[in-house]
């Protein structure tokens, strides 16, 4: 039963790849560029594709029963076209748990999520959305800032989330690509939202890096419209925005936490704290 990981070089994909193959189950793995490919595990057969250009996924899909996919930037109508004349069998989507949240039903992240998930259903594909809330790899982006020991521009350094690890989100994407399509209990409970074990504000993050590093980062507290000329310098201003009405509820206790990750995993889930342990070397 062959597995295509589309993505297998991205931060939760290649704990997908790395985990089917230590459970022995052959795998495919997609990069966009041939050469990036290289430092893939020479077990897994790795195969180019672009979720953009639907002739790429073609030989991509062939022969395979399971895909493990991330978001297509274009949608997923092409996707699921191909998927289906392929003769695919189950779809594991990294969604987000933000399609779940109350009063999210305007905020672009959760829509362009939720308009993913309906194209898939609309395609009748046998699929499954995995839905992290708030992963702990965020916090990457305050690496450039650590490392040159300038503080890290924060809004809402109080906003309190449960960020999860990246393995855990993997870990639950394989027991999904791995439950049979008539496990009904199974697909429910992994389409269930996902978040780490603990609450925990950006500057409790900020100092748990700052332990695993041994010095401690400063932060520059931004105001929201300070926040938005800063995020817009790397992102479009609805993300901009879904981002601000996200960590503003965040501040006022609008953040969940879940138990999804022990129910699917039968163990708790990876601390924010040893996600700064994993990653010491990303902000060294
Ligand atoms: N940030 C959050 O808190 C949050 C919360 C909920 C859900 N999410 C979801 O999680 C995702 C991020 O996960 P991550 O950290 O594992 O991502 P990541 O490390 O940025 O990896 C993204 C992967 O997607 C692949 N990819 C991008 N565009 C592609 C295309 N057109 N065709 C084929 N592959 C393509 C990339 O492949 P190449 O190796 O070929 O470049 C890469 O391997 C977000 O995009 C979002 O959908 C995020």
């Amino acid at each position: 039963m062959t597995t295509l990981v589309i993505g297998a070089r991205g931060g939760i994909g290649r704990h997908v790849l790395d985990l089917l193959l230590a459970a022995g189950e052959p795998v495919r793995a997609s990069v966009r560029d041939r050469r990036a490919g290289a430092d893939l595990p020479t077990a897994a057969e790795v195969v180019t594709a672009d979720l953009n250009r639907p002739d790429t996924l073609r030989p991509a899909l062939d022969g395979v029963h399971r895909v493990f996919l991330y978001l297509p930037p274009s949608g997923a109508e092409a996707f699921a076209a191909v998927a289906a004349q392929a003769g695919v069998e189950r779809v594991v989507l990294l969604s987000s748990g933000s399609v779940l949240l109350p009063g999210m039903e305007q905020n672009a992240i959760a829509a362009e999520h939720r308009a993913v998930e309906d194209a898939l259903t609309a395609a009748a594909l046998p699929w499954t959305p995995v839905r992290p809330l708030v992963l702990a790899s965020n916090t990457l982006r305050w690496a450039d800032s650590i490392r040159s020991g300038s503080p890290v521009p924060l809004v809402y350094p109080d906003a309190v989330t449960a960020p999860v690890h990246e393995r855990d989100v993997a870990a639950v994407a394989v027991a999904a690509l791995r439950a049979g399509v008539e496990d009904a209990a199974a697909e429910k409970l992994t389409a269930a939202m996902l978040t780490g074990p603990e609450l925990i504000s950006q500057r409790r993050q900020l100092e748990l890096i700052g332990q695993a590093i041994g010095r401690t980062p400063r932060i520059e507290e931004l105001s929201p419209d300070q926040a938005r000329e800063h995020y817009g310098r790397f992102t479009d201003p609805a993300t901009v925005e879904a981002i601000l009405q996200f960590q503003a509820a965040a501040v006022d206790g609008g953040s969940p936490r879940t138990q999804t990750v022990p129910r699917v995993l039968g163990r708790p889930g990876l601390s924010f704290e040893q996600w700064a342990r994993d990653h010491a070397q990303d902000f060294g």
